[in-house]
C-alpha cells in the first residue's frame, strides 16, 4: 500500500497578514502537527498549489520555514496564486522538467504519481496545460507502461457543477482529456483550487479535492458570489491498495475535543470510556 497525504491551498502570507480573516500559517501549522502525529509513516505529502496567496518571496520563505517541521517527504506544486519565478528562487532544488515547468514524477514500484504545473502566467484564476506541458505529460504516460498512474494538478479539468468555478478551471482541457482517454492506466486525479471537499467520477476516472487548509467556501451551486465560512483546516489521506484508492478526508483533532474512546471486549459489545468533562 502507498500512503499519500494531500494538502492544498495553504495561501501563506507574510507575517502579520491574514487571508479572509484567517491566519494561513497557524492553520498550516495545525495540519503539519496532525500529519506528524498521525501519519508520519506516509510515503509522500503533496501540497497542490496556491502555496503563497500573492506569490511573494516573503511568503515562500515562510513556507520553507514551516516545511522544516514536516516529518514526511513532500512535493510542492503551483496554483494560480503562485509565482513560478519567486517560488523557484526560494526553492531552487524543486524538481522541474527540462523546460522549467514545475512538473515531475514519483514512482513507488508499479505506482506512478505525476505532478502537473497548471499555472498560467497571463491569467489570475484559470489554469492551462500548454503544448509543451502536455507533451511532457504524454511522454511520462508513454514510458509508464505497466504502471498505475495517479495525477495531481491544481486546476480541475472538468466542471464540478459549481457555477462560480466554471470559468476558473483548466482552460482548453481537450488535450488533457484526450491523454486520459488514451491511457487507461490513469486511475485517479486529485486537485485543489475549489476550497471545497468534492469527490466523484468522470467516465471511468475517479477524482478528489479537499477544501484545503485555509479559507473554506460554502457550497452553492448557482450563486453569483462566494461565501467564506469558518471551518477547521482540512487535508486528505490517500491509501492506494492493490485494488484501488481510498480517500479519507480529515482535520486536525486537538486532545481537548476528544469525547470518548471505545475498546473491544470479549462479548463483542465494546466498552466506551468518556474523557475529560464531557459527561
Ligand atoms: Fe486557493
Ligand atoms: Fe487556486
Amino acid at each position: 500500500m502507498v500512503k499519500i497525504i494531500h494538502v492544498t491551498d495553504i495561501h501563506i502570507v507574510p507575517e502579520g497578514e491574514l487571508v479572509v480573516g484567517m491566519d494561513p500559517s497557524k492553520r498550516l501549522s495545525e495540519v503539519i502537527c496532525s500529519i506528524n502525529e498521525t501519519y508520519s509513516d506516509a510515503d509522500l505529502c503533496i501540497i497542490s498549489g496556491d502555496l503563497a496567496d500573492r506569490g511573494d518571496l516573503a511568503s515562500y520563505r515562510r513556507l520553507a520555514h514551516h516545511l522544516e517541521t514536516l516529518l514526511v517527504p513532500y512535493r510542492l506544486m503551483l496554483g494560480n496564486h503562485d509565482n513560478r519565478a519567486a517560488f523557484r528562487q526560494v526553492f531552487p532544488n524543486v524538481r522541474v522538467c527540462a523546460s522549467g515547468w514545475v512538473q515531475s514524477v514519483e514512482d513507488f514500484g508499479g505506482i506512478r504519481f505525476i505532478f502537473l504545473d497548471t499555472l498560467d502566467n497571463n491569467r489570475p484564476d484559470t489554469g492551462v496545460l500548454c503544448h509543451e506541458r502536455l507533451s511532457w505529460l504524454a511522454e511520462r504516460l508513454r514510458e509508464s507502461a505497466g504502471r498505475r498512474v495517479f495525477i495531481f494538478m491544481h486546476h480541475p479539468p472538468h466542471s464540478v457543477g459549481v457555477k462560480w468555478f466554471d470559468n476558473m478551471m483548466l482552460e482548453q482541457p481537450e488535450g488533457f482529456r484526450d491523454l486520459v482517454r488514451q491511457h487507461p492506466c490513469i486511475e485517479h486525479i486529485a486537485f485543489g483550487h475549489l476550497h471545497l471537499t468534492t469527490t466523484g467520477r468522470w467516465d471511468r476516472l475517479s477524482f478528489s479535492c479537499n477544501r484545503g487548509t485555509c479559507h473554506r467556501i460554502a457550497l452553492s451551486l448557482d450563486s453569483e458570489m462566494l461565501e467564506f465560512v469558518d471551518s477547521d483546516p482540512a487535508y486528505d489521506v490517500h491509501l492506494i491498495t492493490d485494488s484501488g484508492i481510498v480517500v479519507h478526508h480529515t482535520t486536525p483533532t486537538s486532545p481537548d475535543r476528544l469525547i470518548a474512546r471505545e475498546y473491544t471486549t470479549p462479548d463483542g459489545k465494546g466498552r466506551i470510556e468518556y474523557v475529560g468533562d464531557w459527561f
